[in-house]
């Protein structure tokens, strides 16, 4: 959480520095802030509240070619200007952006109060300006007094830095994300590519530990000690149009609607000859794994289930494990234990603690990501990486649809290496029918009623979601994508589960999604219709022609094909629904209150 961004350039880096904002805002958006380096010293502007508000405040521009900038998730201290980034010294010489957690900031700041240095704000970073100031008088210059305050921190951080007098930025991470983007002699600096992809696509994705001095004709990455260390650039393959809103009212629409480009994305070459071919895992990657363990957040976690049931099926042993929950609950991990880490970002805590808990443990790590060099992908043995193009709204769309079929094809990989798998009988029409996605998806756009049962059903008390299954995970999925852009109550549940308690909660007030996939379809109408005998209305979420649709009250249609791809299918019309509802609740869809897309704290 929170973005951080850096710029160095030949002109005015206030520009450069609100976009990048504006493109990290997924990150956090409860403050931002800015801070310049013009030669009259290091000048501040921060406020509560998002992007927009800052822009406001900016009307008489700031200038400055060197410069760093802060979008902010609170985590030490409530969303106030006081808060905000960046933070500097007593004296206002030296300003500081940071995302991540200093554990040791307390102790820290007892010690700089008792030498006299002044607070202002509740947060764990302000120690960082403090500190660097504190090193200022006794270093032979800006950046040792940099490396000095680095090596007093502990926990994470990506950090970017001013000092005055200095035309310089100073820089470094441990544990969260930075990103170097080079374009002729501008250089950026930020927590995700999207910030600067507008300017360039070459980037270095940093290590932990690298310290990076930004100045107008030269960029320097050494480590802590000072010694200069390599890093290889990498051309990124996104479209900055890819960012951007276009026609559409909300990214996350957006990128609803961009589920067919994504997932033939996601498919291409990957289907060859109705066979699974992964250039990342050629024949035999497997031939010694056991058993496989998921580990993955949210929606994430959602796709990772239904791994799980595709590898069960196939009669490989396979379990999902709330990431967050892994170090206390994996079980047995060893050799030939397979650890799939399921993570659209890549950057998500809770999801590196787990795979670095697999890794100890001598796990074979795999990262399902969309973000190529993230953590993830770099911490683990290898990536399958999504190829969905970037996703700013903070409610995950189109990567669960990624992941869901990367999974599917992973898993085929997987039984056909592990002795005791057996490559299912509906693999063949499972593959033939893969390709056939993307237009099913298209249909399913295109006709959708979802905007006017979404508005049927509003003002109503909770919304529940069912399916058996693989629409079980999307049951669970539609229920979190309806909470999360809603603010309504609304719960997932496996179908068969309704009349083991949550029945007590049905009333006319209670509409019930329900997910048909073709897969004892006949057991989840028979829970359907125990709800809707207590009153609840039945949405069915299934073919034309299906039993469901007589025995409901509304319909919404998905076109006929193999079970794990209809789940996805009915997906997409849950996606809908919660879009609509939440527009006609006018919430602010891309942004949730409380949440941020990319979740870098445990
Ligand atoms: O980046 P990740 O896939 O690891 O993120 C995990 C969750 O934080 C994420 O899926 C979250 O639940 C979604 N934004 C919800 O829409």
């Amino acid at each position: 959480m929170c973005g951080i961004i850096a710029h160095v350039g030949d002109g005015n880096a206030i520009g450069p520095l609100i976009e990048g904002l504006e493109n990290l805002e997924y990150r956090g958006y409860d403050s931002a802030g800015v801070a310049v380096q013009n030669g009259s010293g290091v000048k501040v502007h921060k406020c509560s509240g998002q992007v927009s508000e800052l822009k406001e405040e900016l009307r008489a521009t700031p200038k400055g070619n060197v410069g760093i900038g802060h979008t902010r998730w609170s985590t030490h201290g409530p969303p106030t200007d006081e808060n905000a980034h960046p933070h500097t010294d007593t004296a206002g010489d030296v300003a500081v952006v940071h995302n991540g957690i200093i554990e040791n900031y307390e102790r820290l700041r007892r010690d700089l109060e008792a030498k006299g240095h002044e607070f202002t704000s509740d947060t764990d970073t302000e120690v960082i300006p403090h500190l660097i100031d504190h090193h200022l008088g006794s270093s032979t210059s800006p950046e040792a007094a940099f490396r000095r305050a680095v090596s007093d921190l502990d926990g994470t951080y990506a950090i970017a830095a001013l000092v005055d007098g200095e035309e310089a930025v100073y820089a470094t991470r441990q544990g969260s994300p930075l990103v170097l983007g080079l374009e002729d002699e501008k250089w950026y600096l930020a927590s995700d590519v999207p910030a600067f992809l507008e300017h360039t696509n070459e980037v270095v994705y940093l290590e932990d530990e690298d310290v990076v001095v930004l100045e107008p004709h030269e960029v320097t990455i050494t480590d802590l000690d000072g010694r200069q260390v390599e890093r290889a650039a990498d051309t990124v393959d996104w479209d900055p149009e890819e960012t951007s809103k276009g026609k559409y009212d909300h990214y996350m629409l957006k990128e609803i609607h961009n589920q067919p480009t994504s997932l033939s994305n996601t498919i291409e070459g990957r289907v060859q000859d109705g066979e699974v071919a992964l250039e990342e895992f050629p024949d035999g990657t497997f031939a010694d794994v056991r058993n496989v363990q998921f580990v993955a957040c949210g929606t994430s976690y959602h796709a990772a289930l239904c791994g799980e049931q595709l590898l069960k099926e196939a009669g490989v042993p396979a379990q999902v494990v709330r990431a967050s929950e892994y170090v206390s609950t994996s079980g047995p991990v060893s050799e030939e234990t397979l650890v799939i880490a399921v993570t659209q970002s890549g950057e998500t805590a809770d999801t590196l603690g787990a795979v670095r808990a697999a890794n100890a443990a001598g796990a074979t790590t795999i990262a399902v990501t969309n973000v190529v060099g993230s953590t993830a992908a770099r911490e683990t043995d290898r990536a399958l990486y999504l190829r969905a193009g970037p996703e700013i709204g903070v409610a995950a769309t189109k990567t669960f649809s990624s992941q869901s079929v990367a999974l599917a094809l992973l898993t085929q990989r997987i039984a056909a290496d592990i002795p005791v798998g057996t490559v299912p009988e509906s693999t063949e029409s499972l593959l033939n029918t893969a390709e056939r996605l993307p237009d099913d998806i298209e249909t399913v756009l295109e006709t959708s009623d979802s905007d006017r049962i979404a508005a049927k059903y509003g003002g109503s008390d909770s919304y529940f979601f069912i399916g058996r299954d693989l629409g079980y995970p999307v049951a669970l999925e539609g229920a979190l994508k309806f909470k999360e852009i809603t603010y309504e109550h609304a719960e997932g549940f496996a179908a068969g589960e309704l009349k083991h308690g949550p029945l007590a909660l049905v009333t006319p007030r209670t509409p019930i999604f329900a997910v048909f996939t073709g897969e004892d379809d006949e057991k989840t109408l028979t829970n359907a219709k125990e709800a809707r005998t207590r009153g609840a209305p039945i949405v069915a979420v299934a073919p034309e022609g299906h039993p469901a649709v007589q025995a409901a009250d509304a319909h919404l249609e998905i076109p006929d094909t193999h079970p794990t791809w209809a789940s996805l299918l009915a997906n997409v019309q849950l996606q809908l629904v919660s879009y609509h509802a939440a527009s006609h609740l006018d919430r602010p869809i891309d942004k949730p209150r409380n949440l941020a897309k990319s979740v870098t704290v445990e």
